[in-house]
């Protein structure tokens, strides 16, 4: 399917967005981490585009479209010369702001000739990206991550790619009566599937609230709280921020601790996806912790055991995928009163990207 065809995507009022719905584009994406960026040019397809991203001698991280106006060379596999990013196939020079500075096989420099840069902003760990409307573009919109560079906290992360689409993704985020099922005795608990939930919506942002009070913990949770077995009380909040970021919050809380020990121990989960096209999604997860922050077998621990529980979760989601891709026999899926979250998401999504086509429902 096309990138963002929403002239052959119907939409219909009420409905719900899916795997065919035109992408978000309106939106800050992770286009990397900052790790990933340097003075080697790197390139990567985001939301069906190819990006050149590199960084400036003074360290700004620059993104710019991965193909030359000229004869559509890919500018990352040119060079860089101090800041001036230079095609490698005719040597045309460009700028940090994408404007020609130089074409060698010109007399004068055509500096209306460009090749287009997008947007980009650095919070923490990661390199955010607008490819949407330029005068859209509004770094407050950035959901928070305060955490990942917050020296009160420590991180492990991991990164996919996966093919599946970024909906889906998200609803898997939101369904947390898959955690015993799918993810048994690591993040999941038959108690904690059943306690009572709630879901808000605060504009485009939904929130599901739970609480399971006097019930162990899993075994993510167990092992760096060291309350293996033990009656505790956990609060978490799971909140689908934006069609590019999930965050998951929980709090372990040990209401009878040893005298002298810590009672209240805190985790932080994100997760950004970042569509490469339909049906493939650039996928970063991080689990922070606010305690035990030098404990390198936490980190050990909950870098294994997250990864596995992520792996579980794309494994389903391109299993799912490939059913979806290969059954050709209609299905109307069936929904159940805990889907709700999902559902909302979804209708989030579909109204956004309405909106972005310009079809009013
Ligand atoms: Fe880049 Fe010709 S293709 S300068």
């Amino acid at each position: 399917m096309p990138m963002n065809a929403s002239n052959v995507y119907q939409f219909q009022p009420g409905g719900f967005a899916d795997h065919r719905t035109p992408l978000i584009m309106n939106c800050w994406y992770v286009a990397a981490t900052s790790r990933e960026v340097s003075r080697n040019i790197i390139s990567r397809r985001l939301l069906g585009t190819d990006v050149a991203l590199y960084r400036t001698l003074g360290g700004e991280a620059i993104a710019v479209r991965n193909r030359c106006p000229h004869r559509s060379f890919p500018l990352a596999k040119g060079r860089l010369e101090g800041d001036t990013l230079i095609c490698g196939y005719h040597g045309m020079q460009f700028d940090p702001s994408g404007r020609c500075s130089h074409m060698p096989s010109m007399p004068i420099t055509p500096h209306n000739a460009s090749v287009r840069s997008f947007p980009v902003v650095e919070r923490g760990p990661l390199v955010w990206i607008w490819m949407g409307e330029a005068d859209l573009a509004d770094a407050s919109q950035i959901p928070n991550t305060h955490w990942l560079d917050d020296p009160a906290w420590t991180s492990v992360s991991g990164a996919f790619h996966m093919k599946s689409d970024y909906v889906s993704m998200h609803e898997n985020l939101l369904d947390q009566t898959h955690f015993p099922f799918l993810h048994p005795g690591a993040i999941g608990t038959p108690e904690f599937a059943r306690s009572k939930l709630t879901v808000r919506q605060e504009g485009d942002v939904i929130i599901i609230d739970r609480e399971l009070k006097n019930s162990p913990p899993p075994g993510v949770y167990a092992m760096p709280t060291g309350l293996t077995g033990k009656p505790v009380h956990r609060y978490s909040e799971a909140r689908f921020a934006s069609p590019a970021l999930h965050t998951a919050f929980a709090k372990i809380v040990d209401p009878h601790p040893p005298t002298g020990a810590q009672a209240e121990f805190r985790f932080n989960i994100t997760h950004a996806f970042t569509p490469e096209s339909h049906g493939s999604i650039h996928y970063w997860w991080f689990n922070s912790r606010n305690f035990k922050l030098d404990d390198q077998d936490s980190d050990v621990f909950l870098h294994t055991a997250s990864a596995k529980a992520y792996l579980e979760d794309v494994d389903a989601l391109e299993w799912i995928w490939e059913v979806v891709q290969s059954d050709n026999q209609p299905q109307f899926d069936l929904n159940f009163a805990p889907d709700k979250p999902g559902l909302l998401m979804r209708r989030v999504i579909h109204e956004r990207a309405a909106a972005e086509a310009g079809v009013s429902l």
